[in-house]
């Protein structure tokens, strides 16, 4: 992706590639598994191609260990296709935004009309625990970039699909909402940092799926996030975080949550 490419060429591009090596035309609904999220690939339906992300132009190798680089193409058990990504780009890699949001817009461009984003983030309300699953309401975005490019003036109003989180509750009842706010990372928040976060309304601490939600807002998509909280944020739980703890959060929570996300896509 040369400076000054179209970056909604690439993305047409990189669908056409998806389409070729895939056998599918066309995906109805994609979904970005963050951590704790990979195994609801092997529940939702399916595998009828999966392909290495880096086959397929824009897309870059993950830069760690509990993500996953590979492109999925599922059939749901009522016919619909969906693209499964794997390979999420992180802000904090400093790649740019464009790479960071170049998955949704491909997914928007192999025709998915809904964008389901998964992570794994720190809890801010103390009556959450690791493991759990929130929906996510809304977003602050705090890395200061958009993924917008020039004078567009896009509504982010209700872009977390009022309809979609209806559908994720009518799954599963129990499940509690929040505000997810995206830092840039890749350092964990201080306790003053997520003091402040809190008092500006959020709930959830993370470092990706705001500034892809808008991308997918801006490709005309329909949004649904799911936060796994792998931990308490810092300063609300007493013990330091660890990369290795989050990652063990989402290894014990990833049966019941994917799930949970396999029931929700089902059903869509
Ligand atoms: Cl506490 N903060 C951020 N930014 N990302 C996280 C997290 C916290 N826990 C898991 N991912």
């Amino acid at each position: 992706d040369a400076p000054g490419a179209n970056p909604f060429e690439i993305a047409r591009e990189a669908a056409a590639q998806i389409a070729e090596k895939t056998g599918v035309a066309r995906h109805d609904i994609a979904l970005t598994l963050g951590s704790g999220w990979a195994k609801a690939a092997d529940l939702i339906g399916e595998t009828v191609a999966s392909i290495p992300a880096t086959e397929i132009v824009g897309f870059s190798k993950p830069a760690l260990e509990g993500h996953v680089g590979t492109l999925r193409s599922i059939r749901l058990p009522g016919g619909k296709n969906a693209l499964v990504i794997g390979a999420r780009t992180h802000y904090y890699e400093n790649h740019g935004v464009r790479r960071v949001v170049h998955s949704v817009r491909t997914a928007a461009a192999t025709g998915a009309t809904v964008m389901i984003l998964t992570n794994g983030a720190g809890g801010i309300r103390e009556t959450w625990t690791p493991g759990q699953p929130v929906l996510i309401s809304d977003h602050i975005n705090l890395t200061a970039d958009s993924p917008l490019e020039g004078a567009t003036f896009i509504d982010l109003t209700d872009l977390y699909s009022h309809r979609l989180r209806e559908h994720a509750r009518s799954v599963d009842p129990s499940l509690d909402e929040g505000v997810y706010v995206q830092f840039r990372g890749p350092h964990y928040e201080t306790p003053a940092e997520v003091q402040m976060a809190k008092s500006i309304g959020g709930h959830i601490v993370g470092m990706s799926t705001a500034l892809e939600a808008i991308a997918a807002r801006e490709a005309g998509m329909e949004v649904l996030g799911f936060s796994l909280v792998t931990n308490l944020a810092a300063g609300i739980q007493k013990t330091p975080l660890s990369h290795a703890e989050v990652i063990e959060a989402g290894q014990t929570a990833e049966p019941v949550i994917s799930a949970l996300l396999a029931r929700v896509v089902a059903q869509l």
